[in-house]
């Protein structure tokens, strides 16, 4: 498989699930449950982009169509057919329609891409992602003149998802990129994690993974995208537009009105939670900075 964009991260830093394990049980058995602890710090600390294991991706979640605990989306999202499953690509496109989810992955070019992953919440874990670019999907659509943005929905299946009988946010769920940022190399969609299928709590059967910006950009379960010349409404935005933006580029330096951006807690990270210093656009700046030139991050939030 092709690797690029992955900045410090390759696959030689996938730790073997059973691997990864061992050693925590390692740690465990050397010092008890307090010296287990610390010692899990002081190796996340050294080794600080490791790949969350596949239990933590998948067990701590944020799919509020399933409930707002984060345990919710692992109980609930077996409810979720996702095959067969189709995706309305419409809007100012040469080739609108309904597609297949096979037919939308048929001949994309597969990547394990390993992304750091930063919730608005101030929490992060490293995910080793399988999919493919967005821009070459847009590609074979075939954008037209004057397109601007993209905007994504997420399925509405009362009957399956529990958490949409709650009014927690104008459902379906709704995302949007200004053109250049879906058009960006790093922006994935994502089809699997750890080489299998994406788990339907992790947003099955293809998602958005946008890594320099904050987790709620990276919708899940998309069945519909279009492209458009005016930016769309997104759902966290018209919820709470003072805490929620737009943009939502991980920023150390805007605090959300309520908490500090500053710091992250990095999940898996021992018996004393490890914090880490969050990163400019969340450690992708050298890649992605030229798109905000001359924009106000403050401002543009
Ligand atoms: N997509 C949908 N449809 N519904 C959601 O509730 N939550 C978002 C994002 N995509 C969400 C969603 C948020 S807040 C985060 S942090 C990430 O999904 C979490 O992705 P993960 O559970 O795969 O880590």
């Amino acid at each position: 498989m092709a690797h690029r964009y992955t900045s410090d991260l390759t696959r030689d830093d996938v730790t073997p699930k059973s691997l990864f394990l061992n050693r925590r049980q390692i740690m465990a058995g050397a010092g008890g449950v307090l010296g287990a602890g610390l010692i899990g710090w002081a190796a996340r600390a050294q080794d600080a982009l490791e790949p969350n294991t596949l239990e933590e991706i998948t067990t701590y979640n944020n799919y509020y169509e399933f409930g707002t605990g984060k345990s919710d989306p692992a109980r609930n999202a077996h409810m979720l057919t996702t095959s067969p499953w189709s995706i309305e690509i419409d809007g100012m496109v040469d080739n609108p329609g309904t597609w297949s989810f096979e037919q939308v992955v048929e001949g994309m070019t597969m990547e394990e891409r390993i992304y750091r992953f930063r919730c608005v919440e101030a929490w992060s874990m490293v995910i080793p992602w399988n999919g493919f670019e967005l821009a070459d999907l847009l590609a074979r659509v075939g954008v037209q003149e004057g397109a601007r943005y993209v905007a994504f929905e997420t399925a509405l299946r009362p009957e399956e998802m529990p958490g949409v009988r709650v009014p927690v946010l104008d459902w379906p769920y709704r995302e949007g990129l200004r053109l250049d940022e879906a058009m960006h190399p790093l922006t994935l969609l994502a089809t699997g994690l750890y080489g299998e299928d994406l788990p339907n709590q992790n947003g099955a059967p293809i998602r958005l993974v946008v890594p320099w910006k904050y987790g709620f950009k990276s919708i899940k379960s998309i069945v519909r995208i279009t492209l458009t010349d005016e930016e769309p409404p997104t759902s966290w935005n018209m919820s709470q537009p003072r805490e929620y933006g737009f943009y939502s580029n991980v920023n150390p330096e805007v605090s959300h009105p309520r908490w500090s951006q500053a710091s992250e807690r990095v999940i898996g990270g021992g018996l004393f939670a490890s914090r880490q210093p969050t990163l400019m656009f969340n450690g992708y700046e050298d890649e992605v900075a030229s798109l905000y030139e001359g924009m106000d991050l403050a401002e543009f939030f």
